[in-house]
């Protein structure tokens, strides 16, 4: 989900060069139909706009056209620089990062759920989803952006605990059910600053400033691996390491 741009279109592409067969969304279909065409039998592509109530329903017909799930990628995300809080900014950010975000990640929770309960030997799925290292501490200049990644982050651990502690009725082999632990593992993946449209970098400068496709890699590989968190890069691990060790009243005082 959010593969037409940025960091999901490479994750994207990454995938379906690994030999996966991939379902890609987003609003701008020339971009999906460009992606698809680069990959015709791998890739298949859904319009969905994941602020709109019908965005599950697409989401599953997507499912349908690549015959099933294993992982739900969410890349989709809006973010500003926002000193001024000006309102119609911060709304767009909780109206996409927030409310379209929670949409379409229990859209991907009741499919598995459902999967699980109707498909026997069901192998689990993945729910991965990109944060940001902004999710670790609120910053000033983006005060919806990064609130809304901390609220990625913390549903994520909330759906993680309630997994393990919730049991599907499993269908078996002989076509009896039998209550077994929710098979879903959750990835939550937190960046640095990446260079893709979402920064407007023609109108601010950035350090430490990451690459799209050696990002996209470092995540493929955190799926794969069925990571539960994973932070890129390395000197971002070593950033957040050492903000939060701030003291609050400290951090709360930083001109950003
Ligand atoms: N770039 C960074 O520095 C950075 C750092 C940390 C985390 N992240 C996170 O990484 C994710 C991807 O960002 P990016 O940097 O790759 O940005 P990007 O290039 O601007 O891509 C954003 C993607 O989100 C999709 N999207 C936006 N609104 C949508 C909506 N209403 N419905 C469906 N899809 C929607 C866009 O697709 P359409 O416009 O076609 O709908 C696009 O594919 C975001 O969650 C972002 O917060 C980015």
């Amino acid at each position: 989900m959010g593969a037409t741009s940025g960091i999901g279109y490479e994750v994207a592409k990454l995938l379906a060069q690994k030999g996966w067969r991939v379902g890609i969304a987003g609003r701008r279909e020339e971009k999906l139909q460009a992606l698809e065409q680069l990959f015709p039998q791998q890739i298949a592509y859904q319009i969905i706009d994941i602020e709109k109530d019908d965005a599950p329903e697409l989401l599953e017909q997507l499912i349908d056209k690549i015959g099933g799930m294993e992982l739900y990628f969410h890349s989709s995300g809006v973010g500003f620089q926002n000193k001024e809080l000006e309102e119609r900014a911060e709304l767009a950010t909780c109206a996409v990062n927030v409310t379209g975000f929670t949409r379409m990640v229990l859209a991907a929770w009741h499919y598995f759920t459902k999967r699980q309960e109707s498909t026997p030997d069901f192998c689990g799925g993945q729910i991965a989803v990109i944060s940001s290292v902004a999710s670790t501490r609120g910053l000033g200049p983006a005060a919806a952006y990064s609130a809304s990644k901390a609220y990625n982050k913390a549903y994520i651990q909330a759906l993680n605990q309630l997994s393990n502690s919730t049991r599907a009725n499993s269908l078996q082999k002989g076509g009896s059910s039998k209550s077994k632990p929710l098979k879903i593992c959750f990835t939550e993946i937190r960046p640095g600053f990446v260079d893709t449209p979402l920064l407007d970098t023609q109108k601010y400068r950035y350090p430490m400033l990451l690459q799209p496709q050696k990002v996209a890699e470092k995540i493929v590989r955190a799926v794969e691996k069925k990571r539960r968190v994973a932070i890129i890069d390395w000197r971002y691990k070593i950033l957040v390491f050492f903000w939060r060790l701030i003291p609050r009243p400290l951090w709360e005082r930083i001109k950003l």
